[in-house]
């Protein structure tokens, strides 16, 4: 771990500037080799960025109808809903949320899938509207004929499943702090419903969707179209519409005879595992050493909302234990401070609150912002008494927070401006261009995760750097908004996918 002196003749915040800075020039050199990844996966199977083939080949446009069961594994809840597509743009949901504790992700995989089965069924019990969807033209599945049809359900897995087709994958690894035994190589549907036959659940897996394809798909049927979804949250990924013709790892496989677009999940957290161009700090070395996926997911470890708060948290830390004299709240700690992972991106969130005075926080002078966030750290750091934390100690963490977030929206621009370029919207700007490809075109983003939801200017920190990379013409066209409960309807309309394929429609 780095030590920080804080006699040095720089001034340690300077110094921690120096690290965690990324300039221009190192966007670009990111952009390009995110985009030599992305050609990589897309031609061969076991690239830590999958660029797995959804099978999913085509976009709602907002007119699709019917009543689809969810089930959303994510990283932080678990959720069952009951998403009613109602054909205009718009649909309503009913939901209720479950916790996964941490004996469940990491336990036997069977103990969690049986979880997951439990939940659907609580939710069918406690919903029973549900236990005879009303889906326009959807054609049930029974186990034999004297059987009432089973409830068809699709599952949003947010972790890196290499489909095979759109109702099956296997898991290629664990991300997020989920660690279940006996669950990589195997198909997360069939353990699923497995899980239902098992506990006489008739309830039928028919569509296995990533987040980031629901975040699209539910995207594309709000506004009309949408060519990207990603999530900036606990994890961090993407998955955008690309040519068939470009999965060149599709070999013979029927598909890619059939050519057209495909959503591809991109997996973008594995990007750069080497960290050949990710600059990489000491205080990210030792999340990543301490992680339960140690030199993987490199990317997403410096975005992704699940370990922000633990690079701030380490570099809190070495600014408490500074020699000779500490640099922060006398050279105290707290429990709660030293505990690892204690801290997602909710705490920089409202630390960034309380300075920039959003919501319940009002004046503007910058004494104001200093104790408003020493209110924060008191609190959320639980001191024992306030004279640990001084209002220089309040604008110390800030910055600290703020170097940490502004690095992380400047690296997922990177990615945004790499799907760009990738799809012929836009050309590097660092090669002298960054002009408008094909003008005119609005470019769709659906984007959802607390970091984007909640952290105040995320995305315009990110559009900065988008701008950057690409150039303002193309960056204006780029309309990201919230897709709206991605998890959910984003796995209905994926049903609906499915039963038009299985009707031999295409979309
Ligand atoms: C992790 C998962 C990925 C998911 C992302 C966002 O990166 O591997 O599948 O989309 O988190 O939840």
């Amino acid at each position: 771990m780095a030590a920080i002196f804080s006699d040095s003749p720089t001034h340690p915040l300077d110094a921690l500037k120096d690290h965690f800075t990324l300039h221009d020039h190192q966007l670009h050199a990111i952009t390009k080799t995110f985009l030599s990844e992305v050609s990589d996966g897309l031609s061969k199977y076991g690239h830590p960025m999958a660029m797995i083939p959804t099978y999913v080949k085509g976009v709602p446009n907002g007119s699709e109808t019917g009543t689809f069961l969810a089930l959303d594994l994510g990283g932080t809840n678990l959720r069952v809903c009951e998403v009613t597509l109602h054909g205009d743009k718009t649909f309503s949901i009913r939901q209720q949320k479950y916790k996964v504790s941490e004996a469940l992700k990491t336990g036997e995989a069977t103990t969690l899938f049986d979880y997951l089965a439990d939940s659907v069924d609580a939710f069918l019990t406690v919903s029973p509207k549900a236990e005879s969807p009303k889906i326009d033209g959807f054609r049930h599945t029974s186990f034999n004929d004297s059987d009432p049809p089973a409830v068809p359900l699709a599952l949003t897995f947010s972790f890196p499943v290499e489909q095979t087709a759109l109702d099956s994958g296997f898991l290629l690894t664990w991300t997020k702090g989920f660690s279940a035994k006996n669950a990589v190589g195997k198909d997360v549907v069939k353990l699923l419903q497995d899980a239902f036959d098992r506990k006489h659940i008739h309830v039928k897996c028919v569509a296995l969707v990533n987040d980031t394809v629901g975040a699209l798909l539910s995207r594309a049927y709000n506004t009309g179209g949408c060519m990207l979804g990603a999530i900036f949250g606990t994890g961090t990924n993407g998955a955008y519409v690309e040519s068939v013709s470009n999965i060149t790892k599709l070999g013979k496989h029927p598909t890619a005879a059939a050519g057209g677009m495909m959503i591809v999940n991109t997996e973008w957290g594995g990007f750069n595992n080497s960290r050949s161009v990710l600059p990489t700090t000491p205080w990210d070395n030792k999340l990543d050493r301490e992680s339960i996926n140690p030199r993987f997911q490199a990317f997403e470890k410096f975005i992704s909302g699940m370990y922000l708060g633990e690079i701030a948290r380490n570099v809190v830390l070495s600014f408490i234990d500074a020699a000779p004299k500490p640099l922060l709240f006398t050279g105290r700690s707290t429990p709660i401070l030293n505990k690892q992972w204690a801290f997602d991106t909710a705490v920089l969130s409202e630390v960034e609150e309380a300075w920039t005075g959003l919501g319940r926080f009002s004046g503007s002078s910058e004494k104001d912002q200093r104790q408003r966030v020493r209110g924060v750290l008191l609190q959320r750091f639980e001191f024992e008494s306030d004279d640990l934390v001084s209002l220089e100690d309040a604008a110390t963490v800030r910055q600290i927070c703020t170097l940490v977030v502004d690095r992380a929206a400047r690296m997922s621009a990177c990615a945004v401006a790499a799907i760009l370029v990738q799809t012929g919207r836009a050309r590097l700007g660092g090669e002298g261009k960054g002009e408008l490809v094909d003008s005119g075109e609005r470019i769709g983003v659906g984007v959802d995760g607390s970091l984007v939801e909640f952290y105040p200017n995320f995305q315009k920190k990110m559009r900065d750097s988008i701008r950057v990379l690409v150039g303002s013409e193309v960056e204006s066209r780029v309309e990201i908004g919230m897709a709206k409960d991605g998890s959910g309807a984003g796995a209905a309309l994926c049903a609906l996918i499915a039963q038009k394929m299985s009707e031999g429609a295409s979309l």
